[in-house]
């Protein structure tokens, strides 16, 4: 499976911040927004992963993530010229994907939990066996998100772009499975009101043709916001309350590509030297220590 981070955009909702800086490369906590995402694909096994954005941007991404060897993956760049959607990441990265399946992460969504390996494994094998395979998340304004919507029984019937009036309190993040029927589909997808291409029209089109497998995420799960000031804010204090109490790492993606056995413990030494005067250097350097 193919991954690809997505991570245009002009993030108005956080200017000044975002003015001469993209959003996802701001910082959550101790660790730029990208790192975050980045680290759903490597959990998931992805090692061959295409970053999207803008002109002015993808320069400053190419810089920080190179071509990914140092995690032991391949990471790859195409230019948005100009925002179309998000399911215009299947038509600029459709000869990347090939005839293989791909997870499509949001460049500014943020996950945490126990479990979350055996989750993504699971949505990968429903995508490749049965077409696709996205995620209900509760939260409480659900209108800024797609939106699942249930019948009585409890089986989803449609899912709407930020409704106003949303039928379930049931968003979709931004993490998405799908065969490589994708591709298809999103060349067919017509705009929506807004001028975009969304992504919630190719799971409405997985759906219509029976093949959307939605998964619930539990109150044991976390996916967080970064869409405003007090959004980013909140992750930051998030990631550090949990850091700093458990002495474990967020979206480390040094250490997942360590132990997931993309990197040797002394490639992983060399990347903690590097960064040896930060805290997060040091965390590198002292899991290395580990059995
Ligand atoms: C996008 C999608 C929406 C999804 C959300 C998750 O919205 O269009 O369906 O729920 O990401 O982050 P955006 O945040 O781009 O407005």
């Amino acid at each position: 499976m193919k991954g690809i981070v997505l991570a245009g955009g002009k993030g108005t909702r956080l200017y000044p911040n975002t003015i001469s800086v993209s959003k996802q490369l701001l910082p959550v906590y101790d660790k730029p927004l990208i790192y975050y995402p980045l680290s759903v694909l490597l959990l998931a096994n992805i090692r061959d992963i295409l970053v999207i954005s803008t002109p002015q941007d993808i320069g400053n991404y190419k810089n920080l993530l190179g071509d990914g060897s140092r995690l032991g993956v391949s990471i790859t760049y195409t230019v948005q010229d100009k925002p179309r959607g998000l399911a215009d990441a299947f038509i600029l990265g459709a000869d990347f994907i090939g005839s293989d399946s791909v997870c499509l992460v949001l460049g500014d969504n943020v996950f945490y939990g126990q479990y979350f390996s055996s989750i993504l494994q699971k949505a990968q094998q429903q995508a490749e066996t049965h077409g696709a395979a996205v995620f209900g998340y509760p939260v409480k304004h659900p209108e800024a998100f797609g939106v699942v919507e249930f019948d009585d029984s409890g089986k989803v019937i449609s899912i709407e772009e930020k409704p106003q009036n949303p039928k379930s309190n049931y968003a979709v993040p931004g993490l998405y499975f799908y065969n490589n029927d994708v591709v298809e589909i999103a060349k067919n997808v017509k705009p929506s009101p807004r001028g975009e291409i969304e992504i919630t029209s190719i799971n409405n089109e997985y759906l219509r043709r029976g093949r959307l497998q939605v998964t619930l995420m539990g109150r044991g799960m976390v996916w967080l916001d970064t869409g405003s000031p007090r959004g980013m804010h909140k992750a930051s204090a998030f990631v550090q309350t949990v850091q700093d109490m458990q002495g474990f790492y967020v979206s480390c993606i040094e250490e997942i590509a360590w132990r997931r056995g993309f990197i040797t413990t002394q490639q992983l030494r060399k990347l903690g030297e590097e960064l040896s005067m930060t805290e997060y250097g040091q965390y590198l350097l002292s899991i290395c220590k580990e059995n």
